[in-house]
């Protein structure tokens, strides 16, 4: 989960690793450092915390480096645990991204030849193994002490004996190459290269590569060459910015109008006959599946039981939703028949991707639903269909959650029309109400848009929150507990409203604020009003998040937030806008630091 960076070429190595780190910071901010090979040798400067902490130090002189910024695994936060980490000669330095698993072993063993540890990291082991093999060639060094590491590796290394040249390797690790104008690149995310190139090469597991001013050498797991093949990157800079906000998660929820533009943009036919799936998943894969399993984790899960309702509801097939984390290790069944979806913002997420392994073992057809284009999910799966919700820099996850629910409405539909499920004129009416989907967002940030004051009321002095909903209603009231939890600290919990009754509801106090997520045209609009009222029995304040239309909810609840009112299928969308403002400005009002909280990173590539 840390990020990490390299340079070849740089007029100035340390400003353009420090600026790169700084876009890097959402995968880990417990600690930041760089290595630069000058006239010295190689000059290293760590620092714990944030990226702003090592900025401060005098920057080294040079145009070959190596940086990183880390999201502790093995040893707390502090200077000595921070990468870049040297080998006893102190003349070869090692950033890395992932676990070793093997490190204890490897280091006894390094400490009985003589070597002197300093750290309590399993990267540090890995500069002073390739120090063992290290005869001049960098790159047969690190190649040779390849087999000898279990676990998983983005891994770069820089020498001052061979200064002119960074080399790397990965291995269940994302790891990508910018190739530039008389410089070359590499990053652990796409966002630290865009100010300098959009072309890269994405790294394959068990590939290695050497980087000099002029050229890339890529070799493959049997150290054989290979050419490298070089993509553009659909993001610009100005995307992976601020843009005026205070804060990213802020720019993405105003983002979310636009992003839900390109997840259609393109893809609503009438008729509902396409879905816009690149790869070799064929056609009949999707048309056919007899069930469908969706796995993911975190918001890209709830996302998932959103999508189940909607796919359920559009096409009639059935579909089935598990965390990628239990599905890895659960008894293997076969599964034919099951087209298995991966909803990932990231695409790297270490455990679905290893429940993609997983399920392609067993038997499922395997599609992909990603953000971020060329990421490891993305390319291993059979299929891929792109999210377009552009860069998501916040660590709380916003626009990426509203496309994939676009992405089940489009799955929904297409399965819906080419199974028979729908009538063309329900395909037409469908697909006319999700071309309004961008504006109905863009409406919901106007009609929720001054939430900020209540946010600071309805939460104050609480320790406990729940979040309620039924059937599609009960993934967003997940996703919306889930949001307030992981930037504002708030313990919540999102329930299906019907089993509050079920033990929950002893916990309910004046102090318990209860936030409710219904549609005025759900079916269930009944049963959540009685559930309501058996929450304010209790003494707990409700706030709902309700439609323009429901005339009657402020009766039964504190407060109100409205937003646009659509066919509930359709609620979420807006909702969510709602919900996370609402999270947004209950963490600002805390002083929580909204886009970096506590423990998380963006990107979760370790199990
Ligand atoms: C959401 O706000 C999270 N920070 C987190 O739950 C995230 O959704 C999860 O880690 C999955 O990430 P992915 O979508 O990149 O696979």
């Amino acid at each position: 989960m840390c990020g990490i960076i390299g340079v070849v070429g740089m007029p100035n190595a340390a400003s353009a690793l420090v600026k790169g780190l700084k876009r890097l910071e959402y995968r880990g901010y417990d600690s930041a450092g760089i290595a630069v090979v000058t006239g010295k040798g190689l000059e290293i400067q760590r620092a714990v915390g944030a990226v702003a902490n090592l900025e401060r130090q005098a920057a080294p002189l040079g145009t070959v480096g190596i940086g990183h910024t880390r999201w502790a695994t093995h040893g707390p936060p502090t200077e000595a645990n921070s990468h870049p980490h040297r080998d006893c000669s102190e003349r070869l330095a090692v950033v890395h991204n992932g676990i070793v698993e093997n490190y204890q072993e490897l280091r006894e063993g390094l400490q009985a030849r003589g070597h002197r540890l300093l750290s309590q990291t399993d990267t540090e082991v890995l500069a002073h193994l390739i120090e063992e093999r290290y005869h001049g060639d960098l790159l047969a060094a690190v190649q040779e002490t390849l087999p000898l590491i279990e676990g998983s590796y983005g891994l770069v290394v820089v020498s001052a004996d061979a200064p002119d040249r960074i080399v790397c390797a990965r291995m269940r690790s994302p790891l990508l190459l910018g190739v530039g104008q008389g410089q070359m690149l590499l990053a652990s995310d796409a966002t630290a290269l865009l100010e300098h190139t959009r072309s890269v090469v994405f790294l394959e597991d068990g590939e290695t590569a050497e980087l000099t001013q002029e050229r890339v050498r890529l070799f493959d797991a049997h150290r054989k060459p290979k050419i490298p093949v070089v993509r553009e990157l659909p993001w610009n800079l100005e995307a992976a910015e601020k843009g005026g906000f205070d804060h990213f998660m802020l720019k993405e929820i105003h983002e979310i109008p636009e992003a839900l533009h390109e997840v259609f943009r393109g893809r609503l036919g009438m008729a509902g006959d396409r879905f816009d799936v690149e790869g070799a998943l064929p056609e009949s894969a999707l048309r056919g599946a007899q069930r469908i399993l969706v796995l993911a984790c975190g918001t890209s899960y709830y996302a998932g039981m959103v999508g189940r309702s909607i796919v359920e509801q559009l096409a009639g097939v059935p579909v089935d939703v598990q965390l990628a984390s239990e599905y890895r290790y659960a008894p293997q069944t076969t599964q034919e028949g099951t087209l298995a979806i991966f909803v990932s913002q990231s695409g790297e997420t270490a455990d679905t991707l290893e429940a993609m392994r997983r399920a392609r073992a067993s038997g499922c057809r395997t599609l992909a639903m990603v953000n971020v284009v060329g990421s490891t999910l993305a390319r291993e799966a059979e299929g891929v269909f792109y999210l377009r919700a552009g860069p998501e820099i916040g660590v709380a996850s916003t626009k990426a959650f509203v496309n994939m629910v676009g992405g089940f409405y489009l799955l929904g539909l297409h399965l819906g029309a080419t199974r028979g499920h729908l009538t063309p004129d329900e395909c037409k009416r469908l697909a006319g109400e999700m071309r309004t989907l961008p504006r109905l967002a863009q409406r919901a940030l106007e009609t929720a848009g001054d939430v900020a004051p209540l946010a600071g009321e309805f939460f104050h002095g609480a320790e406990h929150a729940f979040y309620l909903g039924r059937q599609i209603n009960h993934g967003l009231a997940m996703e919306g507990a889930l949001k307030i939890k992981e930037i504002s600290y708030l313990h919540a919990e999102g329930y299906a409203a019907g089993e509050l009754k079920h033990g929950p509801l002893a916990l309910l106090t004046p102090d318990f604020p209860v936030v409710v997520a219904l549609s005025d045209k759900e079916p269930t609009y009944g049963v959540m009003v009685s559930n309501i009222g058996e929450v304010r029995a209790r003494g707990a304040k409700v706030l709902a998040i309700a439609t323009e239309t429901d005339a009657n909810v402020h009766k039964h609840v504190d407060h109100v937030v409205r937003v646009p009112a659509s066919d509930p299928l359709f609620y979420p969308v807006p909702a969510c806008v709602a919900l996370y403002l609402l999270a947004y400005h209950a963490a600002r009002g805390r002083g929580c630091n909204i886009d970096r909280p506590r423990n998380l990173a963006k990107s979760v590539t370790v199990e």
